[in-house]
């Protein structure tokens, strides 16, 4: 399959593409022949990045959305349709994240995330799926999770967490439904890239209460890989139609394997400890109970 396969001639809309994972996903699907969407509530710097694919011969626009508000999302799939005329490959990918204990947050602060990764993935869903549904052959979405909707929570992110294992729920749903569309779903899942996502208060509106503080600072995750790394793995995943990607530093590879296995384990535990009172095929759970 070469590079190009099967994006060349095609549109891509990518949301949160002012910045780290999505502007390197945007521009890694220009480099491989597509009209792309930069959609992002930083509308500036969605439009600056645009400019700078068109400036290398691509075809891109930016548009300034708020994916937690419908009604902006709606006007986004217009402008991507009256620009380009169809959209196949859609990115769910702009999120924000919070550090900090559960016990410190604030209920605005668990609104504002999940408006943002979770019902800002299902409002371009709904808004981008209805045509998606009805055109015929390549179409594809790609929904940012997380290595955190694996992980018990390891660094007070129990709260961003959450929203990620939503969005992994929704993705491998999604998945089964769409296959009898024809439209694939992929889920990435990058861990530790180097983006602005410390950061992301940058972007809180102030109806979602005073900012939340930041244990760790804003800067650059250490020891990350750049989110061109993640964008390249993300890429050839929807080429393969893989249903998880993972993009995350060599050196904590392992430790996040071993992270999953211990999952597994607590689950594999869990199941043995109780195989005797769970209902076997063609047996009621009154008949366990007695
Ligand atoms: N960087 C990492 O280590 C990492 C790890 C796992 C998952 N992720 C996920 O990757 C995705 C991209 O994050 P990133 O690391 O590139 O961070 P980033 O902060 O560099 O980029 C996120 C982009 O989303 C945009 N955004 C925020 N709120 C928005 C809204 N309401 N509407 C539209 N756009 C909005 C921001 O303006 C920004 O341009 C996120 O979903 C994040 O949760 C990142």
């Amino acid at each position: 399959m070469s590079e190009s396969e099967p994006f060349a001639g095609r549109t891509a809309v990518v949301t949160g593409a002012a910045s780290g994972i999505g502007a390197a996903l945007a521009s890694g699907l220009a480099s491989c022949g597509m009209a792309v969407v930069l959609a992002d509530i930083d509308e500036a710097g969605a439009q600056w990045s645009a400019a700078e694919l068109r400036s290398q011969g691509a075809r891109a626009i930016g548009v300034g959305v708020d994916v937690s508000d419908p009604v902006s999302v709606a006007a986004l799939a217009e402008a991507a349709y009256a620009e380009f005329g169809s959209v196949e490959l859609l990115c769910n990918n702009a999120g924000v994240l919070l550090f900090g204990a559960v016990a410190d947050s604030t209920i605005g602060d668990w609104r504002w995330l999940s408006s943002v990764n979770v019902e800002g993935t299902l409002n371009c869903l709904h808004a981008f799926l209805p045509a998606m549904r009805r055109a015929k052959g390549w179409r594809h979405i790609m929904n940012t999770s997380s290595t955190h909707a694996f992980l018990p929570d390891t660094g007070h992110t129990a709260v961003y967490s959450a929203t990620k294992h939503a969005i992994l729920g929704l993705s491998l749903g999604l998945r089964t439904e769409l296959a009898v569309d024809g439209i694939g779903v992929t889920t990435l899942c990058p861990g530790q890239a180097a983006t602005r996502i410390m950061d992301s208060q940058r972007s809180r509106p102030d109806s979602f209460g005073k900012r939340a503080a930041e244990p760790f600072g804003t800067g650059v995750i250490p020891m990350a890989i750049e989110p061109e790394e993640v964008a390249r793995a993300a890429i050839a995943g929807i080429a393969r139609q893989d249903e998880i990607v993972f993009a995350l530093p060599g050196h904590s590879q392992d430790q996040f394997r071993s992270q999953v296995e211990q999952l597994w384990r607590i689950a594999d535990d869990a199941l043995a400890t109780h195989a005797d009172r769970l209902p076997r095929t063609g047996e009621s759970a009154d008949a366990i109970e007695r």
